[in-house]
């Protein structure tokens, strides 16, 4: 009996290990199990497991929320309850003059598949970590983004996260002629500045919330290690799906000098503005990087690694990230994310 435990502990330690490690150490291992590590959608990396803290998934349940709950934002006149800021159909606009008017598709979507994209990506598409923003994406490369998705030639590496579950629902069931009208929206949008990027060694203790999200949760400091923490500046405003105030990204120390480093000798592959752009701004139907979320582009260079996000452009970036250590990945999205868009 105890030499079966000791071998499953053994196993699970060269299972888990990796993975462990990168857990950070107040979140107690207990909270995951080996036997529910993701199922990969393409290669298993060696020495570059699944980083956590980007593909976020809750590791215990919450309570639910009160749906009667009145809710108000600073700078709003508007409020919603908790049951309407939750409508997918019928998306909360709390800064309705901050944006041009959403089409119907972007606001209330079509049922029972085709939840309203502002939803996730925000009525100014600016998106959240676990989502991504689309503010400013080149309409081609949003229309081939969502047929990648619906023929299945993008994938994410792992099939836990709720959030790109409904996503490539979302892609399998809309049709050509609404995706054209919501990419022609989103990429008519200006992306702003929405991360606040923070060199640190110590960061607060997080938690994973209900919508794979990272949020702060009451708890001594811990060290920062291996990852990066993006968690709302103001998490009762990103609940209610505001768009106004965004996240603070918690990056290791140096790595935003690293990142540039990397990114302008192009990290084994090739200068990664040759086809971004000099500011990252994004050129022709290749889309910018500056500013965006770093979860947001940890979980693509990680995808593009594992093959698991396949389409036609991501041949360009498979050479790129072939030889890309997961530290230089924290470092590179560091320093793209701190970027002015
Ligand atoms: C339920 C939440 C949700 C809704 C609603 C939603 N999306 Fe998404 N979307 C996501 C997530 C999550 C991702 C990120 C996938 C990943 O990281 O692999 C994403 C990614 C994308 C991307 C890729 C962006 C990039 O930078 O590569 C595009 C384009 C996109 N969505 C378009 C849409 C459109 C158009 C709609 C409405 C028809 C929509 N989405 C509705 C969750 C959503
Ligand atoms: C040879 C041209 C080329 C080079 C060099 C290149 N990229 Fe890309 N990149 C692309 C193309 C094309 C896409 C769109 C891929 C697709 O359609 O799936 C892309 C997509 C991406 C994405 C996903 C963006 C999103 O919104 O989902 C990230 C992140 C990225 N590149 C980062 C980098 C980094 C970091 C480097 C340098 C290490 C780099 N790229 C170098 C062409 C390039």
């Amino acid at each position: 009996m105890r030499k079966i435990v000791i071998l499953l502990g053994i196993s699970g330690l060269l299972l888990g290990g990796a993975a462990l490690a990168q857990q950070g150490a107040n979140r107690g291992a207990a909270a995951i199990d080996p036997a529910k590590l993701p199922a990969q959608n393409g290669k298993v990396l060696a020495n570059d497991p699944l980083p956590y803290w980007a593909f976020a998934v809750a590791t215990h349940p919450w309570a639910p929320q009160d749906p009667t709950e009145k809710r108000r934002l600073k700078g709003s006149k508007k409020v919603f309850t908790t049951a309407e800021v939750n409508d997918r159909w019928n998306v909360p606009d709390w800064f309705p003059a901050s944006h041009p008017k959403m089409p119907t598709i972007v606001e209330h979507g079509r049922k029972p598949e085709v939840s309203a994209c502002a939803f996730c990506h925000l009525p100014n598409g600016q998106g959240k970590p676990e989502n991504s923003s689309v503010a400013g994406l080149p309409a081609n490369y949003i229309v081939q983004q969502v047929a990648d998705m619906r023929s299945g030639a993008r994938k994410s590496s792992t099939n836990r996260m709720n959030s790109i579950k409904s996503m490539v629902k979302i892609a399998e069931h809309s049709n050509d002629a609404e995706v054209k009208i919501a990419a022609d929206y989103f990429s008519k949008l200006k992306y702003k500045k929405w991360i606040r990027v923070v060199e640190t060694h110590m960061v607060p203790k997080t938690d994973i919330d209900r919508r794979n999200m990272l949020i702060v949760v009451p708890g001594p400091k811990e060290p920062i290690g291996k990852r990066i923490i993006e968690t709302p500046e103001d998490e009762h405003a990103i609940d209610s799906r505001g768009s106004m105030i965004g996240f603070v990204a918690y990056v290791p120390k140096g790595s935003v000098a690293r990142g540039k480093k990397l990114v302008e000798s192009g990290a084994g592959g090739f200068p990664c503005a040759a086809c971004h752009g000099p500011q990252f701004h994004g050129n022709g139907d290749v889309p910018p990087l500056a500013g965006r979320s770093p979860s947001q582009l940890t979980r693509q260079l990680y995808d593009f690694k594992t093959g698991a996000r396949n389409g036609p452009g991501a041949a360009m970036m498979k050479p790129q990230v072939e030889k890309m250590t997961a530290d230089q990945r924290i470092d590179i999205v560091a320093y793209l994310s701190s970027l002015n868009p």
